[in-house]
């Protein structure tokens, strides 16, 4: 039986994801989604893995500090924001009920989507894997200023909304080559 699909728009309006997405910013996150979409087209690749986790890839932006003072040096070295990202969206997947398969591969692709970034050494990425380091990098402004535009919420919701609508028809009519899909 085929389930329905968590959408977008669910993950956007969850209380943890309003919490901790607000750090990196909302404007990001859709364009890095839709950044996804765009690419997981071109190149054949599930579009609901994709977008999902270039939306929620920022997920793990905290506050990271040493004595008081923001600790930029360790927060980077030790991969903080991937790290947590990939910890905080697989716990919000699995609790809306995605499926385990998805949950794992959209973790990991979060885990890895910082190519600066000292987990990354010595990896060879997978396709979904690139595609989220792609969508994010397209978005990329110098000095993190991509992190400070802003959108209001009811935007990043419609935008998503449209996004889900082409995600649902492009899963329609899928041929089933998408990479590690199980189609549900
Ligand atoms: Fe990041
Ligand atoms: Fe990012």
């Amino acid at each position: 039986m085929k389930l329905p699909r968590i959408t977008l728009v669910s993950l956007l309006t969850d209380s943890v994801t309003l919490k901790h997405m607000r750090v990196a910013g909302f404007h990001h996150a859709v364009v890095a989604a839709e950044n996804a979409f765009q690419l997981a087209k071109e190149r054949n690749i599930c579009p609901d893995l994709s977008t999902k986790a270039a939306l929620l890839h920022d997920i793990g932006h905290t506050d990271w500090e040493k004595q008081g003072e923001w600790d930029f040096e360790s927060y980077d070295y030790f991969d903080i924001h991937p790290i947590k990202g990939a910890e905080r969206a697989h716990e919000l997947l699995t609790l809306k009920g995605e499926h385990l398969g998805k949950a794992r591969e959209i973790a990991l692709a979060i885990l890895f989507h910082s190519g600066s970034s000292p987990i990354n050494t010595n990896l060879e990425l997978t396709p979904l894997q690139k595609l989220v380091m792609e969508a994010d990098d397209l978005d990329e402004q110098e000095s993190g200023r991509h992190h400070l535009t802003e959108i209001p919420l009811k935007e990043a919701i419609d935008r998503m909304e449209e996004l889900d609508e082409n995600i649902d028809i492009h899963l329609n009519r899928c041929d089933e080559r998408c990479w590690n899909c199980d189609k549900r």
